[in-house]
């Protein structure tokens, strides 16, 4: 299967997900995630906000404020394709993009470089037990996490784990899987 049509069945299946189990899905990965030592070692944490059917993020970024980690989001630079990282700390920081993106306005204060970031949520379609990703087709997060050394985890629902991912050279692997069913150190 090539990427178009693999980003395209899992969109699919995220979609027909029903609400009830998509927050009961939702809440059992964010558990898993707040289990593993990654999380428990990281300072400053980087998430996107969950659109459409993804993984919940909402209030897995509500109880990492309560916990006291710092939470960094990205913009995206769609000229250049790469993402830069701001620290949030309240919902009203963040706007609608024009590609319906929820993202940090732009406020350099709020700005954060990639030395101060532990430990990477890496967002993405489909993955596999190596820790191969389909992403959304940008090139944004494997330009991000090229020579670097962030621990990179990745929130899925099972559906989303599959045998074979089609990559390529420039794709970047993540470290961890979490699905509402089990943590997969890939
Ligand atoms: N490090 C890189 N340097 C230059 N080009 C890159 C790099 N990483 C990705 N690209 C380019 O970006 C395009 C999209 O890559 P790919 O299909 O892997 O996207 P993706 O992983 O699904 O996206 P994303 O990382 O935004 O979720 C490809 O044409 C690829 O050549
Ligand atoms: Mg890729």
């Amino acid at each position: 299967m090539n990427k178009i049509t693999m980003r395209e069945e899992v969109k699919e299946k995220r979609l027909a997900l029903y609400s009830e189990l998509y927050h009961q899905y939702s809440h059992q990965i964010q558990e898993l995630f707040f289990s593993i030592e990654a999380f428990k070692e990281a300072r400053t944490i980087a998430l996107t906000v969950s659109i459409q059917n993804e993984v919940d993020t909402y209030e897995l970024i509500k109880k990492c404020w309560e916990l006291g980690k710092v939470v960094v989001l990205p913009r995206s630079d769609f000229k250049t394709k790469r993402l830069t990282f701001f620290q949030v700390q309240t919902f009203e920081q963040l706007e609608e993009t024009k590609w319906g993106l929820k993202e940090p306005k732009n406020e350099d204060k709020w700005k954060v470089s990639k030395e101060q970031i532990d430990l990477v949520v890496v967002p993405g379609l489909a993955f596999n037990r190596l820790g191969a990703r389909l992403g959304y087709g940008g090139g944004f997060y494997d330009r991000f996490l090229e020579n670097e050394n962030f621990v990179k985890v990745a929130l899925a629902f099972s559906f989303q784990v599959l045998t074979s991912i089609p990559t390529e050279e420039h794709d970047q692997m993540v470290d961890i899987v979490i699905t509402e069913k089990e943590v997969i150190y890939t």
